[in-house]
């Protein structure tokens, strides 16, 4: 069998160039890190789970028009993505305070924002993806001012979806980070979410009881990981049919 030529090798994932041309084909490892790498584990079945999870969320949106890199899952660790030219910033978007953003302004962890609140970082492992401002976007040329307008706005409607989503299983999205990338149609260039949305890329809280059920199990080491992202899969109905407790008749 002929070997698959590897694009790309990141923390939670490896590209490999696919099968058509402008695609992609997205291994999910088992790999977890944080932050930036300083901390690090082999979750058995984390993989598995965020390539189930993804999939669920791309497809969601998707189908309400919100265009992903998404084209199918291909098997267990790998789905079938549109080759993109990655924006090489992290869109980060905020509903209640917590992580960095606690820890820089002082705001206690859970508190509610007044309003979703977006933040971009600059992707570059090296200095730490740093936050900056779109005076330094515009000025370095990362992205274009429409380019920044469609970004904002795919941002804003992930979380209006996801949000629901999560909601409805009776969890609270705290924050998230998508990354997203530029497509060609002939003369024509859009933006579309690509990489991930996962419990790696988010923070999810049950409503009931504030347990976490996101990475930050990990990076603040309370308790097991892949139970975590397993509950988030049953809740949805994303869990392999065998991995579900089946109802039982009681008389
Ligand atoms: O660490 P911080 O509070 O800035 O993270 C905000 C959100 O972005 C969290 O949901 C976190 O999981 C996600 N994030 C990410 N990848 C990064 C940085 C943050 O998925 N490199």
């Amino acid at each position: 069998m002929a070997r698959r030529k590897k694009i790309y090798e990141g923390k939670a994932k490896i590209l490999y160039e696919g099968p058509e041309p402008g695609t992609i084909v997205q291994y999910f490892k088992d790999d977890a890190t944080a932050f930036n790498a300083e901390k690090k584990d082999v979750i058995d079945g984390k993989g598995v789970l965020n390539n189930r999870l993804s999939e669920f969320f791309m497809t969601g949106l998707n189908q309400i028009g919100v265009p992903t890199h998404f084209i199918r899952r291909l098997n267990m660790r790998e789905q079938l993505v549109r080759n993109c030219e990655i924006v090489p910033l992290e869109v980060i978007v905020r509903n209640y305070a917590a992580g960095t953003m606690s820890k820089r302004l002082g705001i206690a962890e859970g508190t509610q924002l007044p309003r979703p609140i977006v933040e971009y970082c600059y992707k570059d492992d090296s200095l730490g993806d740093p936050l900056v401002t779109e005076e330094h976007i515009a000025a370095f040329g990362w992205a274009s001012q429409q380019d920044m307008d469609d970004i904002l706005s795919l941002a804003l409607r992930v979380n209006d979806f996801m949000s629901g989503v999560m909601l409805a299983v009776g969890i609270r999205l705290v924050d998230f980070k998508i990354e997203t990338g530029r497509v060609f149609d002939g003369d024509f260039q859009r933006l579309i979410v690509a990489d991930e949305i996962s419990p790696d890329s988010c923070r999810l809280w049950d409503i009931e009881t504030g347990q976490k059920l996101d990475k930050d199990v990990f990076r603040r080491d309370l308790g097991n990981l892949t139970d975590a992202y397993s509950e988030v899969a049953r809740r949805l109905g994303v869990l392999p049919q065998s991995n579900v407790t089946k109802p039982t008749l009681i008389n």
